[in-house]
Protein backbone atom coordinates (compact mmCIF):
# COMPACT_ATOMS: atom_id res chain seq x y z
CA UNK A 1 0.00 0.00 0.00
CA UNK A 2 1.25 3.58 -1.01
CA UNK A 3 0.84 6.12 1.66
CA UNK A 4 1.51 9.80 0.24
CA UNK A 5 4.46 11.84 1.97
CA UNK A 6 3.89 14.83 -1.04
CA UNK A 7 1.85 14.98 -3.24
CA UNK A 8 2.96 18.21 -5.39
CA UNK A 9 2.40 18.00 -9.74
CA UNK A 10 6.37 18.07 -9.34
CA UNK A 11 6.80 15.87 -6.79
CA UNK A 12 5.13 12.96 -5.91
CA UNK A 13 6.65 10.92 -2.78
CA UNK A 14 5.14 7.95 -1.09
CA UNK A 15 6.12 5.70 0.99
CA UNK A 16 5.58 1.59 0.59
CA UNK A 17 6.68 -0.53 3.42
CA UNK A 18 9.84 0.55 4.52
CA UNK A 19 10.90 2.53 1.88
CA UNK A 20 10.23 5.62 -0.13
CA UNK A 21 9.62 6.08 -3.68
CA UNK A 22 10.56 9.79 -5.43
CA UNK A 23 10.78 10.78 -8.97
CA UNK A 24 13.91 10.78 -10.51
CA UNK A 25 16.05 13.34 -12.47
CA UNK A 26 18.76 13.47 -14.89
CA UNK A 27 21.40 13.80 -12.53
CA UNK A 28 19.81 10.84 -9.65
CA UNK A 29 21.90 8.58 -10.88
CA UNK A 30 24.92 10.92 -9.48
CA UNK A 31 22.99 11.18 -6.49
CA UNK A 32 22.59 7.41 -6.07
CA UNK A 33 26.79 7.29 -5.91
CA UNK A 34 27.12 9.56 -3.41
CA UNK A 35 24.44 7.81 -1.11
CA UNK A 36 25.94 4.88 -1.55
CA UNK A 37 29.27 5.99 -0.72
CA UNK A 38 27.86 7.41 2.37
CA UNK A 39 26.56 4.06 2.67
CA UNK A 40 30.27 2.21 2.27
CA UNK A 41 31.55 4.72 4.87
CA UNK A 42 29.52 3.83 7.31
CA UNK A 43 27.54 7.42 7.31
CA UNK A 44 24.31 6.36 8.90
CA UNK A 45 22.40 9.72 8.47
CA UNK A 46 21.09 9.52 5.12
CA UNK A 47 18.74 7.30 3.54
CA UNK A 48 20.31 4.11 1.94
CA UNK A 49 20.06 3.91 -1.74
CA UNK A 50 18.09 0.39 -2.04
CA UNK A 51 17.13 0.41 -6.27
CA UNK A 52 14.51 2.03 -9.25
CA UNK A 53 11.57 0.25 -9.07
CA UNK A 54 9.32 -0.57 -12.34
CA UNK A 55 8.16 2.75 -12.40
CA UNK A 56 11.13 4.51 -12.57
CA UNK A 57 11.24 5.79 -9.21
CA UNK A 58 14.19 5.60 -6.85
CA UNK A 59 13.68 3.64 -3.72
CA UNK A 60 15.41 4.76 -0.98
CA UNK A 61 15.24 3.54 2.86
CA UNK A 62 12.47 5.03 4.86
CA UNK A 63 13.54 6.50 8.05
CA UNK A 64 11.55 6.51 11.37
CA UNK A 65 11.09 9.55 12.84
CA UNK A 66 9.58 13.06 12.60
CA UNK A 67 10.07 14.93 9.43
CA UNK A 68 9.31 18.31 8.09
CA UNK A 69 7.75 20.25 5.03
CA UNK A 70 9.06 23.79 3.90
CA UNK A 71 8.29 26.55 6.26
CA UNK A 72 7.64 28.61 2.85
CA UNK A 73 4.15 25.81 2.70
CA UNK A 74 2.35 28.20 4.38
CA UNK A 75 1.75 28.13 8.29
CA UNK A 76 1.68 25.44 10.50
CA UNK A 77 4.13 23.44 8.14
CA UNK A 78 6.84 21.76 9.92
CA UNK A 79 6.36 23.51 13.21
CA UNK A 80 7.57 20.77 14.64
CA UNK A 81 10.81 20.36 13.00
CA UNK A 82 11.72 23.95 13.33
CA UNK A 83 11.07 23.66 17.36
CA UNK A 84 13.66 20.87 17.34
CA UNK A 85 16.57 24.01 16.56
CA UNK A 86 14.99 26.68 18.89
CA UNK A 87 16.83 25.49 21.75
CA UNK A 88 20.35 25.69 21.13
CA UNK A 89 21.12 22.24 21.83
CA UNK A 90 19.39 21.27 18.97
CA UNK A 91 20.65 23.52 16.84
CA UNK A 92 24.10 22.76 17.50
CA UNK A 93 22.76 19.05 17.06
CA UNK A 94 21.85 19.77 13.60
CA UNK A 95 24.96 21.56 12.51
CA UNK A 96 26.97 18.62 14.15
CA UNK A 97 25.27 16.47 11.60
CA UNK A 98 25.85 18.81 8.74
CA UNK A 99 29.45 18.83 9.54
CA UNK A 100 29.20 14.69 10.27
CA UNK A 101 28.16 14.70 6.68
CA UNK A 102 31.18 17.15 5.24
CA UNK A 103 33.96 14.58 6.79
CA UNK A 104 31.78 11.51 5.71
CA UNK A 105 31.85 13.19 1.84
CA UNK A 106 35.57 14.61 1.88
CA UNK A 107 36.98 11.22 0.23
CA UNK A 108 34.22 10.74 -2.64
CA UNK A 109 35.72 11.55 -5.51
CA UNK A 110 32.54 11.68 -8.17
CA UNK A 111 34.12 10.55 -11.58
CA UNK A 112 34.59 14.40 -13.72
CA UNK A 113 31.70 15.04 -15.54
CA UNK A 114 28.96 13.41 -13.87
CA UNK A 115 25.69 15.37 -13.81
CA UNK A 116 24.53 17.08 -10.83
CA UNK A 117 21.22 19.32 -10.09
CA UNK A 118 23.47 22.87 -10.95
CA UNK A 119 25.12 21.30 -14.05
CA UNK A 120 28.35 18.52 -14.54
CA UNK A 121 31.55 19.03 -13.01
CA UNK A 122 33.97 17.60 -10.77
CA UNK A 123 34.47 19.61 -7.33
CA UNK A 124 36.97 22.40 -7.61
CA UNK A 125 40.28 22.10 -5.08
CA UNK A 126 38.16 23.82 -2.03
CA UNK A 127 34.91 22.16 -3.29
CA UNK A 128 33.14 18.65 -1.82
CA UNK A 129 29.33 17.60 -2.78
CA UNK A 130 27.41 19.52 -0.71
CA UNK A 131 23.90 18.91 0.29
CA UNK A 132 22.91 22.22 -1.02
CA UNK A 133 19.53 22.40 0.96
CA UNK A 134 20.17 21.68 4.69
CA UNK A 135 17.48 23.63 6.02
CA UNK A 136 15.72 22.09 9.15
CA UNK A 137 12.78 20.56 6.63
CA UNK A 138 15.08 18.03 5.60
CA UNK A 139 16.11 16.32 8.78
CA UNK A 140 14.52 13.95 10.29
CA UNK A 141 14.22 13.98 14.14
CA UNK A 142 14.00 11.02 17.30
CA UNK A 143 12.92 12.49 20.22
CA UNK A 144 15.89 15.18 20.41
CA UNK A 145 18.09 13.94 18.24
CA UNK A 146 18.70 14.46 14.55
CA UNK A 147 19.20 11.14 12.88
CA UNK A 148 19.35 11.49 9.44
CA UNK A 149 19.13 14.59 6.11
CA UNK A 150 16.81 13.58 3.44
CA UNK A 151 16.41 14.76 0.30
CA UNK A 152 19.52 14.81 -1.83
CA UNK A 153 18.30 16.03 -4.83
CA UNK A 154 20.47 19.39 -4.89
CA UNK A 155 23.63 17.51 -4.13
CA UNK A 156 26.26 19.33 -6.05
CA UNK A 157 30.03 20.34 -5.81
CA UNK A 158 30.24 23.60 -3.60
CA UNK A 159 32.54 24.51 -0.71
CA UNK A 160 31.72 23.77 2.76
CA UNK A 161 30.90 26.96 3.63
CA UNK A 162 27.49 27.28 1.39
CA UNK A 163 26.20 24.46 3.12
CA UNK A 164 26.70 25.96 6.49
CA UNK A 165 26.00 29.96 5.12
CA UNK A 166 22.82 27.95 4.09
CA UNK A 167 22.26 26.21 7.38
CA UNK A 168 23.00 29.35 9.46
CA UNK A 169 20.72 31.96 6.99
CA UNK A 170 17.73 29.57 7.97
CA UNK A 171 18.17 28.68 11.63
CA UNK A 172 20.18 31.38 13.25
CA UNK A 173 17.86 33.20 11.78
CA UNK A 174 19.59 36.43 10.59
CA UNK A 175 17.14 38.09 8.89
CA UNK A 176 13.93 39.96 9.69
CA UNK A 177 10.69 39.08 11.49
CA UNK A 178 8.63 40.22 8.73
CA UNK A 179 10.57 36.86 6.35
CA UNK A 180 10.63 34.70 8.94
CA UNK A 181 6.87 35.12 9.07
CA UNK A 182 6.38 34.29 5.36
CA UNK A 183 9.07 31.85 5.26
CA UNK A 184 9.83 30.24 8.71
CA UNK A 185 6.39 30.19 10.16
CA UNK A 186 6.98 26.96 11.75
CA UNK A 187 9.42 28.94 14.44
CA UNK A 188 6.55 30.87 15.46
CA UNK A 189 4.30 28.36 15.62
CA UNK A 190 6.42 26.25 17.99
CA UNK A 191 6.07 29.39 20.38
CA UNK A 192 8.65 31.96 19.44
CA UNK A 193 6.81 35.53 19.24
CA UNK A 194 9.96 37.16 17.24
CA UNK A 195 13.42 36.51 15.74
CA UNK A 196 14.81 38.62 17.90
CA UNK A 197 14.03 37.00 20.99
CA UNK A 198 16.71 34.94 19.71
CA UNK A 199 20.30 35.48 20.78
CA UNK A 200 21.77 35.49 17.63
CA UNK A 201 25.48 36.15 18.91
CA UNK A 202 25.35 32.70 21.25
CA UNK A 203 23.62 30.67 18.49
CA UNK A 204 26.04 31.61 15.75
CA UNK A 205 28.64 30.78 18.07
CA UNK A 206 27.84 27.54 19.04
CA UNK A 207 27.47 27.08 15.25
CA UNK A 208 30.71 28.48 14.80
CA UNK A 209 32.09 26.29 17.65
CA UNK A 210 30.50 22.62 15.95
CA UNK A 211 32.36 23.55 12.71
CA UNK A 212 35.59 24.78 14.57
CA UNK A 213 38.22 23.28 12.47
CA UNK A 214 35.95 24.90 9.43
CA UNK A 215 34.71 28.04 10.90
CA UNK A 216 35.78 30.80 12.66
CA UNK A 217 33.87 33.91 14.09
CA UNK A 218 34.92 35.82 11.22
CA UNK A 219 33.69 33.15 8.89
CA UNK A 220 30.31 33.09 10.74
CA UNK A 221 30.13 37.17 11.08
CA UNK A 222 30.59 37.46 7.00
CA UNK A 223 27.84 34.98 6.60
CA UNK A 224 25.58 36.87 8.62
CA UNK A 225 26.28 39.96 6.46
CA UNK A 226 25.80 38.31 3.21
CA UNK A 227 22.49 36.52 4.89
CA UNK A 228 20.77 40.01 6.24
CA UNK A 229 22.25 42.04 3.02
CA UNK A 230 20.46 39.78 0.28
N1 LIG B 1 13.91 8.64 3.44
C1 LIG B 1 12.86 9.19 4.07
N2 LIG B 1 12.48 8.71 5.28
C2 LIG B 1 11.40 9.25 5.91
N3 LIG B 1 10.63 10.22 5.41
C3 LIG B 1 10.97 10.73 4.21
C4 LIG B 1 12.10 10.25 3.49
N4 LIG B 1 12.17 10.94 2.32
C5 LIG B 1 11.15 11.81 2.33
N5 LIG B 1 10.41 11.70 3.47
C6 LIG B 1 9.19 12.46 3.83
O1 LIG B 1 8.63 13.01 2.67
C7 LIG B 1 8.63 14.45 2.73
C8 LIG B 1 9.02 15.03 1.39
O2 LIG B 1 10.25 14.46 0.97
P1 LIG B 1 11.44 15.30 0.38
O3 LIG B 1 11.92 16.30 1.36
O4 LIG B 1 12.44 14.32 -0.10
O5 LIG B 1 10.73 16.01 -0.85
P2 LIG B 1 10.63 17.50 -1.29
O6 LIG B 1 9.76 17.56 -2.48
O7 LIG B 1 11.95 18.09 -1.44
O8 LIG B 1 9.88 18.17 -0.07
P3 LIG B 1 10.13 19.60 0.58
O9 LIG B 1 10.14 20.61 -0.51
O10 LIG B 1 8.98 19.72 1.52
O11 LIG B 1 11.48 19.53 1.30
C9 LIG B 1 9.64 14.78 3.84
O12 LIG B 1 9.34 16.01 4.49
C10 LIG B 1 9.47 13.61 4.77
O13 LIG B 1 8.36 13.79 5.61
MG1 LIG C 1 12.61 18.15 1.41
Amino acid sequence: MEEILKATPQHHIVRIGDTVRRPMYSWSASVHLLLQHLEAVGFDHAPRFLGIDDEGREILSFVEGVAGADGSKGPGFGAHVWAMIVPEAGLARSAQLLRQYHDAVADFLPPRGLPWATGSGAPGPEQIICHNDPGPWNVVWRGSAPVCIIDWDYAAPATPLDDVAYALEWSIPFVSDEECRTFRSGLFDSGIQSAWSFNLALRSRGLGSVYATMLNQKTVEGVKAQATTS
